[in-house]
C-alpha cells in the first residue's frame, strides 16, 4: 500500500526539517529576573510549533459557534486576562471565577486557581471542551482543524501527523510558554540601575519585602510560591467557593487558592479568584485589614500597621515596579483557511 508509506516518509523529512529531536529541549531564554524555565521533554519548543500554537490560541473556530477563542478571555490587550470580574464564554454564559493572566503561566506546576490541572499541556483542552467556555468536544475540534488545509499541513510538518487532542494541546502550550514578563523596573533596579525606580516605588518595595509580609507568599522571581493559601477572599459568602478543597478534600485547604503572580499586576484588574477587588488600592486595604476572618485563614495573613503613605507607596511599587517595558503585546496572527 504505497499510499500509506509515502506520507510517513514525507513527514519524517519534515519532522527533522522542523528541528524536532530529543536534543532540542534546551531551556528557552527568559527575561531578566525570571527563574529558569523548564520545558517538558516530550514537547520541546520549536519556532514552527510556537507559530502553530499562536494561531490556535487566537482561533474562534475552536468554539461551538465560532465566537470564542482562548484570546477572548485571555486577551493580550487586557493583561492576558479579560478586564472583567468573570469570564464570558459561548452564548454569553458567565463562569464563576475570574480569568487569570496567561503571563508566566509557564511556571505553574499546577494550573488553575485550585491547581486541578498539571502543566500547560494538561490545561489546554479543558476550556475547549467546557460547555460554558468554548463547548466543542475534542473530537469535533480536531475534525474541524484537519478540514482546514493550512492547519493540516502545519500539524503534519510539526508533529508528523494530523491534529489530535494531544498535538493540539502541545502546540497551544508551546505558544503559551513564550508569554513571559520580566525585565521590569524592579529587576533593573535590583541589577544595579538605581534610576529604574521612582523614590515612591523604592519606598513601596521596602514595605512589600519587609513590613507588609507580602513575600511570605509572593516571593521569588515570579512573585508567587506556587502554593495554595486562604486569604479570606469570598469567605463571607453564604456558600463560599471552597477552592483547593474541592481537589484535595483536606479541610485545611478550604477557601485556598494558588498565589497569583504579581508581574504586570497593574494591567490585570479586577483582582482575586472572584474578581471582587477592583483596584490595587482595594487589595492593599484587604491585606491591611488582615483579610476576611474564617477558620482556615492563612496564619501569614494578619492586620498590618501601614499608614496611608505606606499603602500608596506599596501600590506604586506594584504598578510601576512590576510592569515591564517589554510586555508581551502579541497581535493576532493571520489564521489559516
Ligand atoms: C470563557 C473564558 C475562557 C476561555 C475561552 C478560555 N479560558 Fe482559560 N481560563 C478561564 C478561567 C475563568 C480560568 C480560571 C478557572 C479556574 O481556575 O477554575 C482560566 C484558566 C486558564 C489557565 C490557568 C492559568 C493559571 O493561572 O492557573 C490557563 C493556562 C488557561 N486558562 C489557558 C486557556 C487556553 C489555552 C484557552 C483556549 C484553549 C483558554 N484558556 C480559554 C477563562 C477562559
Ligand atoms: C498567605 C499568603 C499571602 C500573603 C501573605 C499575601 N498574599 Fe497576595 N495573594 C495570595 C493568594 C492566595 C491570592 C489569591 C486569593 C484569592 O483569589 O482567593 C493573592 C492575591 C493577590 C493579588 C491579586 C492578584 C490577581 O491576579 O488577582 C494581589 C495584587 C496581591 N495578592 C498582593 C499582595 C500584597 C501586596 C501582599 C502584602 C501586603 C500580599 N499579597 C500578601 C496570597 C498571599
Amino acid at each position: 500500500m504505497p499510499r500509506l508509506i509515502a506520507p510517513v516518509v514525507v513527514s519524517a523529512i519534515l519532522f527533522s526539517a522542523a528541528g524536532l529531536s530529543a536534543q532540542d529541549s534546551s531551556p528557552p531564554k527568559v527575561p531578566l529576573g525570571l527563574p529558569p524555565l523548564s520545558v517538558p521533554k516530550d514537547n520541546p519548543q520549536t519556532p514552527a510549533k510556537i507559530a502553530l500554537g499562536k494561531q490556535l490560541y487566537f482561533d474562534k473556530r475552536l468554539s461551538r459557534d465560532n465566537t470564542v477563542a482562548c484570546a477572548s478571555c485571555h486577551d493580550p490587550a487586557k493583561g492576558w486576562s479579560n478586564g472583567e470580574r468573570f469570564a464570558t464564554g459561548v452564548r454569553g454564559q458567565v463562569g464563576g471565577r475570574s480569568a487569570p493572566t496567561i503571563i508566566n503561566a509557564a511556571y505553574w506546576p499546577l494550573q488553575f486557581w485550585d491547581g486541578r490541572a498539571k502543566h500547560l499541556e494538561g490545561q489546554a483542552l479543558g476550556p475547549i471542551a467546557n460547555s460554558i467556555e468554548m463547548d466543542l468536544t475534542i473530537k469535533e475540534a480536531v475534525e474541524r482543524l484537519n478540514k482546514i488545509e493550512g492547519y493540516k499541513k502545519q500539524f503534519q510538518a510539526v508533529f508528523g501527523s494530523d491534529a489530535t487532542g494531544e498535538t493540539l494541546a502541545k502546540a497551544i502550550a508551546s505558544f503559551e510558554r513564550t508569554v513571559l514578563s520580566g525585565d521590569a523596573p524592579y529587576d533593573r533596579f535590583k541589577a544595579g540601575d538605581k534610576s529604574a525606580l521612582s523614590e515612591a516605588a523604592q519606598r513601596g518595595m521596602t514595605v512589600f519585602f519587609k513590613k507588609a509580609n507580602c513575600t511570605a507568599c509572593h516571593g521569588g522571581g515570579n512573585f508567587s510560591d506556587g502554593a495554595f493559601h486562604n486569604a479570606g477572599i469570598g469567605m463571607d459568602a453564604k456558600e463560599p467557593d471552597v477552592g483547593r478543597f474541592a481537589v484535595t478534600k483536606l479541610l485545611g485547604d478550604r477557601g485556598s487558592f494558588r498565589t497569583p503572580t504579581l508581574r504586570e499586576i497593574g494591567r490585570t484588574a479586577p483582582y482575586m479568584h472572584d474578581g471582587s477587588l477592583k483596584t490595587l488600592e482595594d487589595v492593599v486595604e484587604h491585606y491591611v485589614k488582615g483579610g476576611i476572618k474564617n477558620p482556615q485563614l492563612d496564619e501569614e495573613i494578619f492586620s498590618l500597621r501601614l499608614d496611608a503613605k505606606q499603602q500608596a507607596d506599596l501600590v506604586t511599587f506594584l504598578k510601576e515596579g512590576l510592569s515591564s517595558k517589554s510586555y508581551p503585546m502579541i497581535k493576532a496572527p493571520e489564521l489559516p483557511k
